[in-house]
């Protein structure tokens, strides 16, 4: 099956992400720079795009061959002629002239009236249905009606029109409510944002197929089960919601009583906002420094965690600065990671570490490189995925008004060795 996904804000760790969610992921090409059309044996639908945090909506292929776009009506017609009463409609078109897009509207709306159904539209040639508008009009779940992704494709030899529907849309509310709702929010460490943090979650899932070397078919059985992600740095605890909203266990520390306190409120909190039970997915909180040895009765399966960045930052740092805050925080980096190789064998970890905006560019970490290679971790990145900066596995996530911003980091652990049996 071929879908297209419209990418978040930045589409190289959008992509990682669906390269990482998907396991037959295969990318066949990239629109603008913020479209990717990719081909999976896999059935997406939209509870699958709210385990995402990179993609904001989601359209299946509807059409094999190529089509004009005298077809749209008719094919926006099929749709939903099983559909009883009066039809709500929508086109998302990218790269058709905004006038034909206006004369498609009409063209629909034509066919609707002349095969004697009742329609309205929403979206207009000028901007396409805001994704809320999307699920308010239920045009996602196909009650009401259906909205038609059609993407102009230039080719080498002419343009191919690329038809489908739309099947899954970011709920943008959702993700509001449950940041800034949520009854501790601490801006002095930094807010990670929920979206980053299913990302993340999505880099780990992948990650321990990666580190047990599994093939695809047994990782499919795999990615069903109930995960126990560990969040040494949790902070007010974004990464431990969102893995509780997976339905997956979660232990979560912090050297900061505050933060613990803080992370056991939104726990709390967000178990009652969606009823997630303690049978269906455990948290465990507690105060701990992370490059103390953990003490882990049963290990869990994989790290994600976002380390200390630092002091927040309203506006860029002198190189003097950076540098300072650049030494401190390799320092406490290689200390987690020698505690976690030590007492976290064989554990996969995802870390987002620290940059720090200068004037033509990033200062980012150095020496952590040599920490990581003596250990025997190694980084890595998912399949499609190529690293921003030469020989650096990371993605960066960074935003044009921050001073600080993120590089995460994937990083596959040493094999244990089996104890010999006597
Ligand atoms: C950037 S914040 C994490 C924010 C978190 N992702 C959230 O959603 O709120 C980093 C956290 O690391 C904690 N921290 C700093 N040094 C630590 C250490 N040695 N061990 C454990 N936690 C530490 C800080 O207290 C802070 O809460």
């Amino acid at each position: 099956m071929e879908y297209a996904a419209f990418l978040g804000h930045l589409p190289a760790i959008s992509i990682a992400e669906l390269s990482a969610a998907i396991e037959d992921f295969s990318l066949n090409q990239i629109i603008d720079d913020r479209i990717a059309i990719f081909e999976t044996s896999q059935d997406l639908d939209q509870e699958f795009l709210d385990t995402l945090g990179g993609t904001v909506i989601i359209a299946q292929r509807i059409t094999d061959a190529d089509v004009a776009l005298d077809d749209i009506p008719k094919i926006i017609y099929n749709e939903v002629q099983s559909k009883r009463g009066k039809v709500t409609f929508s086109l998302r078109a990218i790269n058709v002239p905004k006038p034909m897009v206006r004369s498609l509207y009409r063209r629909c709306k034509i066919k609707f009236k002349e095969s004697g159904r009742g329609c309205r539209y929403v979206g207009n040639e000028k901007k396409p249905a805001a994704t809320v508008v999307l699920h308010e009009n239920d045009l996602i779940d196909g009650k009401d009606g259906c909205e038609l992704t059609i993407i102009a494709i230039q080719e080498e030899n002419g343009r191919t029109l690329w038809v489908g529907r739309t099947i899954a849309a970011q709920d943008i509310d959702w993700y509001s409510y449950r940041d800034m709702e949520k009854p501790v929010r601490d801006t002095t460490i930094g807010l990670l944002p929920p979206k980053l943090a299913q990302i993340m979650l999505n880099l780990g899932e992948w990650l321990i197929r990666e580190t047990k070397n599994e093939k695809p078919e047994t990782s499919k059985r795999k990615t069903q089960e109930l995960l126990t992600i560990f969040d040494p740095f949790c902070g007010t605890g974004v990464i431990p919601m969102e893995t509780l909203l997976r339905e997956w266990n979660v232990i979560a520390s912090d050297l900061s009583v505050k933060a613990v306190n803080g992370c056991k409120k939104n726990i709390e909190w967000i178990r009652k906002e969606e009823k997630i039970l303690k049978k269906d997915a455990t948290s465990e909180i507690y105060k701990h420094d992370a490059t103390k040895d953990f003490d882990f009765k049963e290990l869990p399966d994989v790290v994600v965690t976002e380390t200390s960045l630092g002091p927040p930052m309203s506006s860029r740092p002198t190189l003097k600065e950076a540098s300072k805050l650049k030494t401190q925080n390799e320092k406490l980096q290689a200390a987690f990671l020698e505690n976690a190789s030590k007492t976290l064998p064989g554990i996969p970890i995802v870390c987002a570490w620290p940059v720090w905006r200068q004037k033509g560019g990033w200062i980012h970490l150095d020496k952590i490189w040599k920490v990581i290679e003596k250990l025997g971790y190694k980084a890595v990145l998912p399949t499609e995925v190529k690293p921003e900066l030469p020989n650096r596995f990371s993605i960066f996530y960074r935003r044009k008004d921050q001073f600080v911003g993120r590089e995460i980091v994937l990083l596959i652990p040493p094999k244990v060795e089996e104890p010999e049996e006597k």
